[in-house]
């Protein structure tokens, strides 16, 4: 017999048997990653402490970086977090879906200290995807989940790229990959902090701070201080190994490069991509990190993305884009 060290992660297509195995996992401890319609997420039972701990070893995640807290619902929010008339509103408009909401963590909340990473507020999310949706029910408990990447690696879009950042499950504290193919949306929720008299964008996401603002009134965007509210907002993130260059009308000789809308350039450039050559910003966030991820080869000196517009979705992109662009 020889020793063998860490497994990979098993994976198994979505299905009654693979959400049995899946809820069993979770019970035991164990983490699942599994789809959303945002990213793939690393999930935990939010009550076990072992198990969020495992969230921040095999991530290689700050202790001091919270996690979200997965939900089928409000009524499942509630025993987390205080819910008020301002989050009611906006839960009935975009719950199920990828808004995430900060909200003050009840005392009795049955959560692990982890997931809140010493702040008094919790982050809850009710996905739309059904097969979160369908391994939520099957767990019958709360998931903490971050994206499941490597810690200020890109966001997995599809099983294999979860399995390409955890080749050894993380250290064998991933056990299941359950598989539903690529996200949809393709760029993580929507963050936002009621914690507040203003309501504040953390993150930006699908749902938009104009269609928040419809319901709200004013909502602050989170600058410099998201830092601290949001301590993933980290400045350098969701960055490939390659330097990504922003803005650039064409490639040089040695860059990938990744275009948006028509692109009539033919010269320069090892390898091209188009995250939507008719520019729909929704199909541009779909592709958006699988395409960094596919041109993030050795092939290439670095990678050189056209302008996106910055209205709608696109200011979700461009967000991340800096943060892949940003000094490491
Ligand atoms: O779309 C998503 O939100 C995905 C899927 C899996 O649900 N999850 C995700 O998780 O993107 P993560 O951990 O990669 O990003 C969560 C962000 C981080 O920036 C974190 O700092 C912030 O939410 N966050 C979590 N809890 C918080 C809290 N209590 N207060 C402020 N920010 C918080
Ligand atoms: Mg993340």
């Amino acid at each position: 017999m020889t020793e063998s060290g860490p497994q990979p992660p098993q994976v198994m297509q979505v299905s009654a048997d693979a959400l049995k195995r899946a809820a069993s996992v979770l019970a035991d401890g164990g983490l699942v990653a599994f789809p959303t319609e945002t990213v793939y997420g690393l999930g935990a039972d939010a009550g076990n402490d072992k198990a969020v701990a495992a969230i921040f070893q095999a991530k290689g995640r700050p202790s001091f970086n919270p996690l979200i807290v997965h939900v089928p619902g409000e009524a499942e929010a509630e025993r987390l977090v205080h819910v008020d008339d301002r989050a009611q509103q906006v839960i009935e408009l975009f719950w199920p879906g990828p808004l995430t909401l900060v909200l003050p963590r009840r005392a009795d909340a049955p959560l692990s200290l982890l997931v809140s990473a010493g702040l008094d507020t919790v982050a809850v999310r009710a996905p739309a995807h059904p097969a979160a949706r369908a391994l939520l029910e099957a767990a019958g408990r709360p998931i903490a989940a971050p994206s499941a990447n490597v810690s200020g690696h890109v966001s997995p879009t599809a099983p294999i790229h979860v399995a390409e950042e955890f080749p050894d499950g993380g250290g064998g504290l991933l056990k299941l990959i359950l598989a539903a193919g690529r996200c949809p949306v393709g760029v993580e929720s929507t963050v936002l902090d009621l914690t507040g008299d203003v309501p504040m964008l953390l993150r930006p996401g699908s749902v938009t701070r104009e269609e928040l603002e419809r319901v709200l009134g004013p909502v602050e965007l989170a600058g410099a201080e998201a830092g601290v509210k949001a301590p993933g907002m980290l400045t350098s993130h969701y960055a490939p190994s390659l330097p990504v260059r922003l803005n650039a009308a064409a490639p040089n000789d040695d860059e990938g490069f990744l275009a948006f809308g028509p692109d009539q350039f033919i010269r320069g450039g090892h390898e091209r991509l188009n995250l939507s050559p008719t520019g729909d910003l929704h199909e541009a966030a779909a592709n958006l990190f699988a395409m960094l991820r596919a041109l993030d080869k050795p092939c290439c000196k670095g990678i050189a993305v056209m302008p996106i517009p910055e209205v709608g979705l696109g200011i979700a992109i461009n967000d991340r884009l800096r943060r892949a662009a940003a000094p490491r």
